[in-house]
């Protein structure tokens, strides 16, 4: 992938870089990153804010300073010079891989890549009524199917090297004490399927995580192709994650840059913390459900508004206010009827998103080399809103781009349908969700929270009169 043309992008990120250290300001924040010790004191607003559910070495995002880091590295840095297959080797096995290691991590993304069951599955159903992210959940559960024995009657998971308490276990109705170690441990060394065939690989472990995060391109190629009334096209061994993923999203190979372009923002959002997606993965994982269907609900809840998606909305909030002549009578008017605006704004950054400041100048260097006039218009309306936005709600509130105020710009320019934004979303999340898995399950806990019972007690129970009547008659 090092091309001459490619060679800019990596200088429009270390330049981002060094405008973010310029930027901002702001210290490791202790209250995040720092080891816990059980039981732990945080102050936890509703919806679980602020709660710390345990410790990660995968990732931290320091919101104050605006600062992304993946197993130890800067964002910038894995942005600048690595890419996403080398990328998704560090979130899962701490450190990037060796030439040796990538090698052989390459040759089973290429293998995992083929899942001709699950497409032929997929095409025999309404996917082009479907929603693409209910389809993608769907394939994420035929690829489970199709590659390993977890249905098969003889299989029995391997948990030798899960530490786990089941929730009956644990004592629910008392304080949580921290338990250094799980209250029941299954049994160590339980062997495998004898009757596993040679291709299938248990629902678990890394080959499952390396299949997930590969495979879902292939879905998520599929599901694109077949929602604009094509065949789904055969991946090319040839390319690289990022460029396979445009190859079978668009029917088109990219040019060098587009290919770096994807990879980069593939990179971008392959982790990001404890946020709904990864939890809810982590939720169901924590049960010893299998990493398959833990992945499809990593994928529902991304599927909500609330989480992925915002950067469909920048792109009609784009197209609505039209030219940049518009934008400052447009805002006034936004901000006199309270409107968030879409793509500002995040729930731990009160900074700018080190994330935006990549893609931003990506989609400025997109647009430039070859972007239409709508494009072009696009830039100059998100770039004009941009200031607006910072002179009044920066520094006063801490509102700033997120990552989807120029991700839509940027997969616009490389041909992606607006529809598979969040799709694209989860292929590259798929490193973060099965990383993080992976990770938690070293010790795991199933996940338990309470709820505050606010109802009453003490009500008199009364038949209904229709019950009665039923029971008369029988
Ligand atoms: C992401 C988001 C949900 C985070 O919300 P949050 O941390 O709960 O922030 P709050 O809703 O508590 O907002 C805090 C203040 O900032 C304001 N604010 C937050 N995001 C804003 C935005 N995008 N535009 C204008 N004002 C915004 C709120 O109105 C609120 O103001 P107030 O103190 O006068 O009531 C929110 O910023 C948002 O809806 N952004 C737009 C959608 C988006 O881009 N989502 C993608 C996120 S990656």
């Amino acid at each position: 992938m090092k091309h001459v043309k490619t060679k800019k992008i990596t200088k429009l990120i270390v330049d981002a870089e060094k405008k973010a250290h310029k930027e901002t300001k702001g210290d490791i924040e202790p209250a995040f990153a720092a080891p816990v010790k059980w039981p732990v004191d945080c102050v936890v607003g509703p919806g679980l804010e602020g709660a710390i559910a345990c410790e990660s070495k995968i990732g931290y995002v320091n919101g104050s300073k605006g600062e992304l880091i993946y197993q130890g590295y800067n964002i910038f840095d894995l942005c600048a010079y690595s890419t996403f297959e080398e990328v998704s080797y560090l979130l899962l096995h701490g450190n990037l891989p060796t030439k040796p290691q990538l090698s052989s991590f390459n040759e089973k993304l290429i293998e995992y890549r083929n899942i001709p069951n699950t497409i032929g599955t997929l095409m025999g159903f309404p996917i082009r009524t479907m929603s693409a992210m209910a389809a993608l959940r769907a394939g994420t559960n035929f690829m489970r199917y199709e590659c390993t024995y977890a249905d098969s009657p003889d299989y029995i998971p391997d948990r030798s090297k899960i530490i786990s308490a089941d929730e009956d276990s644990i004592p629910m109705e008392t304080i949580p004490m921290g338990e250094e170690h799980a209250i029941y441990e299954f049994k160590k060394g339980v062997k495998e399927s004898k009757d596993a065939g040679l291709d299938l690989h248990p629902p678990e472990g890394y080959p499952a995580c390396y299949h997930l995060i590969s495979g879902v391109s292939s879905v998520a190629g599929a599901v694109a192709r077949i929602r604009q009334g094509f065949l789904p096209i055969a991946f090319d061994p040839e390319l690289s994650h990022a460029a396979n993923l445009i190859y079978m999203i668009t029917g088109k190979k990219p040019t060098p840059v587009e290919e770096r372009v994807m990879d980069v923002a593939l990179i971008l959002h392959a982790d990001h913390g404890m946020n709904a997606s990864t939890f809810a993965t982590m939720v169901v994982a924590s049960t010893l459900s299998d990493i398959y269907l833990a992945m499809g609900s990593g994928i529902a809840a991304l599927s909500g508004p609330l989480h992925g998606g915002a950067n469909e909305e920048v792109l009609k909030m784009l197209e609505e206010i039209g030219s940049v002549s518009n934008v400052a009578s447009w805002y006034k008017h936004a901000r006199a009827k309270k409107k968030k605006i879409m793509g500002f704004g995040h729930r731990v950054y009160r900074a700018y998103d080190p994330r935006a400041r990549v893609l931003g100048p990506l989609a400025e260097h997109l647009v430039n080399e070859g972007g239409d006039a709508q494009a072009k218009t696009m830039l100059s309306i998100a770039k004009a809103l941009e200031k607006e936005v910072i002179s009044t709600l920066g520094a006063k509130k801490g509102i700033f781009p997120n990552v989807d105020f120029y991700s839509g710009i940027v997969y616009s320019c490389l041909g992606i349908p607006p529809d598979f934004f969040t799709p694209i979303f989860a292929v590259s999340r798929a490193a973060g969700w099965t990383a993080r898995v992976m990770e938690y399950l070293k010790h795991n806990r199933i996940f338990r929270p309470r709820a505050m019972y606010v109802g009453s007690f003490d009500r008199k129970y009364k038949q209904s009169a229709g019950k009665d009547k039923k029971l008369k008659k029988k």
